[in-house]
């Protein structure tokens, strides 16, 4: 594997990878890497040709400066687990190489998709994230780029900028890994203390019972399913983590993210729940069945 930091020498080595007639598999990251990562990583090599990881604790995406003083970095580590998975390029450029003095544009996605929830939260964090990753889409020129269904919204954005812009990628979903215990692997998670480590197992639970509630609710006949299922996940929330503070926790369309009432077929139930300090986002498809 070899290790890159600058855009020319990316476009080089892709631009080789093609002569040799490989396609490109991409896999951002901003490090930490952890397992959700890594199959990621195995997922791209496993569709075949040459993948390339970026490593970019992106600045533009924090809407909280604490949160990017605090992201944990380690990249000889992020390279071994890279190196591992089976990718062929380490791309880790600074933050002078992709935003260099007098950086000025940006690319947005506008609407609903990018002001609800993670964007009601977290205003600007969206800009950021589709701007750095068309810029790493323009500098890798992948044909597929692979995101984590943990990041659910993060990945309709991307998607929807995707199509509205033409851009020649595939984005290909990986799904989300958890620990035993059910914890979405998360590069936050090494935050959490002990004790916090031992409440945030409250998050996998409130989904795994979500599905049992929806079941419950459409048995009972109910339409509205949907801000049903809210108040008893709240509410089963406040009872099994009383110090925990959601975000929300939401009942939406899979792919519009709007509030679902009925729940004729499937549903989102997406969350962000603050536990000893550290947001945690998490999300399930329901089904009606
Ligand atoms: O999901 C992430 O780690 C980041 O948002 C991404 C896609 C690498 C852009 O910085």
């Amino acid at each position: 594997m070899e290790k890159l930091t600058t855009v020319g020498s990316v476009r080089f080595k892709v631009r080789e990878a093609r002569a040799q007639g490989h396609t490109i598999g991409f896999v951002p990251t901003m490090g930490a890497l952890h397992e959700g990562h890594l199959s990621l990583i195995r997922q791209a090599k496993a569709d075949g040709g040459t993948v390339v990881v970026s490593v970019f604790v992106n600045p533009t995406q924090f809407n909280d400066p604490k949160d990017l003083e605090k992201y944990p970095r380690d990249l000889a580590r992020d390279a071994a687990l890279c190196e591992e998975a089976g990718a062929d390029l380490l791309f880790a450029p600074e933050a002078s190489e992709v935003y260099p003095e007098g950086y000025a544009a940006k690319v947005l996605v506008e609407g609903p998709l990018t002001r609800l929830l993670e964007g009601y939260f977290r205003p600007g964090h969206f800009d950021g994230v589709t701007t750095v990753v068309a810029k790493l889409f323009n500098m890798v020129q992948p044909d597929r780029a692979y995101f984590g269904e943990k990041d659910w919204q993060q990945l309709q954005v991307v998607k929807k900028m995707v199509r509205d812009l033409d851009m020649p990628v595939t984005v290909v979903p990986g799904p989300t890994v958890r620990e035993p215990d059910g914890l979405a692997m998360s590069s936050r998670n090494v935050r959490l203390s002990e004790e916090g480590r031992k409440k945030a197992k409250v998050v996998p639970y409130l989904l795994d019972t979500a599905q049992d509630l929806l079941d419950s609710a459409s048995r009972e006949m109910l339409t509205d399913q949907g801000p049903v299922l809210r108040q008893w996940l709240m509410t089963l929330l406040e009872s099994n983590a009383p110090d925990a503070k959601a975000d929300y926790i939401a009942v939406v369309d899979p792919d519009t993210l709007f509030d679902v009432d009925e729940i004729t077929d499937r549903a989102l139930v997406t969350v962000a729940v603050h536990i000893d300090g550290v947001r945690l986002i998490d999300n399930r498809i329901i089904v009606r069945r």
